[in-house]
Order: structure tokens, then sequence, then C-alpha cells
């Protein structure tokens, strides 16, 4: 499955001077591009054109283009014909800030946004801006132990709040932990107090099955949003799933060319096509035809397979790295079904100097820090925190290191993660002795990459554009 992807045969040169092949275990932040979609791209560009133009040939093969998109987009995610797909900015922060600020003037009566502790600021921030209050599902119980997003809690809020929530905006899967959410138990509650559910589905959209329109239509999904680029396909838009009757009553999130049928001096009519009127400006018609051409390469090798290989994964690294004294695994619940996004600690190791040491020596990608989820990583770490002795160093262990798969992860990427961890527990002084501290950044004391070694922008062009041989035409 790797040659499939870029990017995972990346050699470089470690803090030994030796090459490594780099591991990925950063999906969760964003997948490698799947090969066949850049592809299928390139070939599309022969054809490329606005989809605003309307009469020439390829202006009719790009529209084509959309609307097969469009289709194959909403046959993956189980959407019947009561539903659209937009298009909106480079992830899924764009299409939850355009169905905050819609919901914001429907419903009027109801004035409260319903929120898990466990979500990511884009799930958080826009519902906090556009609502008049926002409530939030715990997911520690009272004596701080990880109880997870518990339907009954969820009820019991609905039930307190007496058909004052507008909507729940629930995250499919923690970006911190992986812990599943039961989206459809949830929008059947939601949908029993007469409100609505948005779905961030940024963690799973490419890697579980979806259904949106679901037999019992009280648990289906109304919005679903992902981000392509989480989706092995850079450079393509976020996406919004929703159902069309709220769609059209919601204003338009963007104004200009597209969106309006007429326009004189002093008025213009918002255009009756759902979606045009969704789609102010061109739209990223290559980005949008890559990520269709993902999902149809998913849907190939079938979601559910993906699904069940990633769980393996999943729980051979979990299980592997709860094997290692002094990894400590967040919001460490036996019983849960989680993705592959793991967040950790390693005691005595703050989080970016344990992510620079697995970089610098054993070319280990993982990301660290907070993953725009503070007010859920704050949590998790509470009585961490507490235990430094040394006040000056907790700012340092503000944070976790997140190791998450992808298609193209495998066990022996797995095995050495925890290998190398292992040989940091049994290194640390050596280690650890390699870097300073500057400001509250660690800084290698001699191993200093020169990134233009890899990767120079300027020499790409020069090699690429043959710019000197090109004389321009009249
Ligand atoms: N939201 C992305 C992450 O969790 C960037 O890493």
């Amino acid at each position: 499955m790797k040659d499939f992807f870029y990017g995972t045969n990346f050699k470089f040169t470690n803090a030994n001077g030796e090459s490594v092949t780099r591991v990925y275990l950063d999906s969760a932040a964003s997948t490698l591009a799947l090969k066949p979609a850049q592809a299928a791209v390139n070939e599309f560009l022969k054809y490329y054109s606005n989809t605003h133009s309307t009469v020439h040939l390829s202006a009719q093969i790009s529209t084509e283009i959309v609307s097969w998109s469009s289709n194959v987009l909403k046959s993956f995610f189980g959407c019947n014909e009561d539903y659209s797909v937009v298009y909106l900015g480079g992830g899924a922060t764009s299409p939850i800030n355009r169905l905050a600020r819609g919901l914001a003037s429907l419903d009027m009566e109801k004035q409260k946004v319903l929120i898990s502790m466990m979500e990511h600021h884009s799930n958080d921030l826009p519902h906090r801006v556009n609502s008049k209050e926002v409530l939030t599902i715990p997911v520690f119980d009272k004596t701080g132990e990880f109880v997870g997003v518990e339907i009954d809690t969820v009820r019991e809020i609905f039930e307190k709040n007496n058909g004052q929530i507008k909507y729940v905006a629930i995250t499919a899967a923690s970006n911190v932990s992986g812990h599943l959410n039961e989206i459809y138990d949830i929008a059947e509650i939601a949908h029993e107090h007469g409100a609505y559910i948005i779905v961030d589905g940024a963690q799973v959209a490419a890697h579980m099955p979806i259904v949106m329109s679901q037999v019992n239509p009280k648990r289906s999904i109304d919005f679903f949003v992902f981000s392509g680029h989480k989706a092995y396909a850079p450079g393509s838009p976020g996406v919004l799933l929703g159902r069309n009757d709220l769609l059209r009553r919601m204003k338009p999130e963007f104004y200009g060319g597209g969106m309006v049928s007429t326009v004189s001096k002093s008025d213009y009519i918002v255009s009756e096509d759902d979606f045009d009127k969704e789609h102010a400006g061109t739209l990223n018609i290559s980005g949008i035809f890559k990520l269709a051409n993902v999902f149809k390469f998913l849907d190939k090798i079938g979601i559910n397979n993906i699904y069940e290989k990633e769980i393996y994964l999943t729980n051979y690294m979990i299980k592997s790295l709860r094997s290692i004294p002094g990894v400590n695994i967040y919001a460490d619940k036996d019983t849960s079904m989680r993705i592959s996004a793991i967040s950790f600690n390693l005691k005595n190791v703050p989080h970016q100097l344990l992510s620079l040491i697995l970089n610098d020596y054993f070319g280990i990608a993982v990301r660290n820090e907070c993953f725009c989820a503070h007010p859920y990583v704050r949590e998790c770490l509470l009585d961490e925190l507490w235990e430094i002795d040394n006040e000056d160093e907790v700012e340092l262990y503000q944070g976790m290191v997140r190791a998450s798969l992808g298609l193209y992860s495998t066990i022996e990427d797995i095995d050495a993660l925890c290998e190398a961890i292992r040989e940091i527990i049994d290194n640390r002084v050596y280690f650890t002795g390699k870097y300073k501290l500057m400001g509250s950044s660690f800084k290698h004391l001699n191993y200093d990459v020169e990134l233009k070694n890899y990767f120079d922008p300027d020499a790409v062009f020069e090699k690429l554009s043959c710019i000197r041989e090109v004389s321009i035409d009249a």
C-alpha cells in the first residue's frame, strides 16, 4: 500500500549522520497524498477550465467533473437525495463556521448549542462566537476518571434544557485520544428534542464507514464536515454534506459571482440553485476532483476493510505503548473503540523534546503540543501537572505527543516508534543532553538541518519550468 502514496520513501540524514527512511505517524494532522488521485487531476488539467463559463467544451467537462465528484462523495457517505455537497476553504474549519453562522439565524426560539469537552477548536469556537450559550458534555466524571461522551449524560442535558438546544456539534472521533462517539445515538436524542446534529468527521471520513441517511430518519446525520487534506488529498477543499432543506433556509455564507441569478446597480437576487447559492467565486475544481478520486479508491478497497485494518493497528499500537514503562497514554479506557490518533507522554521527557528526538535520531514524524483542543488536553493533564515538583518546568509538560496512522501505516512503523521510545528511555541522559532549552523551545546542540538540501523551491522551479528555453509567442 505504501507505494500508492507520495512521501512513504522519504529519506533524510539524522543527527548521527545516518540515512533514515522517515516513518510518518502524523496522519491525524494531514495524511500523505494518494498518487492515483493526483495523477487523475494531472490528466484532467488537459481539459480544465472554469465552471462559470458554460458553453465551450472544456467548461462543460469541468462542470460535469464537479457534478460527478459530488455524486461520488454523496454515494460514499450514504447520502440520499435530501443532501447537498458544499465545498469550502481548506479544511473542516470553514464548513463548521458556515454552519455556526447559518444556523444562528434559524429557529430563534432556541438559543443554546451543545458541544462535547473533546472538541477541536474548530468545532468549539465558531459556536461560542455565533451562539448565545454553549453547553458542554463532560467526558470526565466527578472523580476525574475518563468516561467519554455518555449517552445518558447527553439525554439528561437535552431533557434539562427542554427544547432550548438548537443543535449538537460533536466530533465523530477525538483528534487527541481517538475515542469514537456514538453519533447515530446522539442524532436520535437530538432529533427527539427538536435539535439538529453537526458531526465533525475530520478524523473519520477516510477511516471508517459513515452513513448519513439512516433507515430510521431520527438517526440520520444532518450535517457532516471533513477536510480533504486529512483524506489523502492535499490541495482539496473542506467538505460539508448537509440537509438541503436546512441549507436552503440559511443565508449565503459568501457573496460574489456565481451565487446570484441577477444583479442590478441597486439590487441582486440570490440563485435558487442550492449548489450555486453556496459557492460564491470559482470552485477548487481540481481539488474537488482529486478528493472524489480518493474516495473512489477507498471504495474499491472497501471502507469496512480499511476500518478493520486501522482498528487492528490501533489496538496493536495501544498495546505496544502500554507495555513500555513510563509511557502514559491519555484517556486510556480499555473498553472503548478508538481510531488511530493516540496521545501519550513519557515520564520526565517533555513532549517537544521527545518529538524532536524521535525525528532527529529515528526519523519518526509525530505531532506534539495540544492539537488545537486545549480544553480537553488540559483536563487530561490535570493530575499529572500537579505532580511536577519544579514549577518552572510545568509549561514544558503542557502538551502531549500524538502518533496517528493512515492507509500506508504498518506494524513495522509502530514497532519503530516503540523501539525508539525504549531506546530513548534506556539512554535518556544521552539523548536529552543533546539539546538545550532556549526560551520554551528545545534546540539540538549541533544538528542543524538545511531544509533546502531536501526541498528547494527555487531549484525545483528552475528544474521543472525550463524557463530559459521559453519565448513568449503572440
Ligand atoms: N486538526 C489537526 C490535528 O489534530 C491539525 O492535528
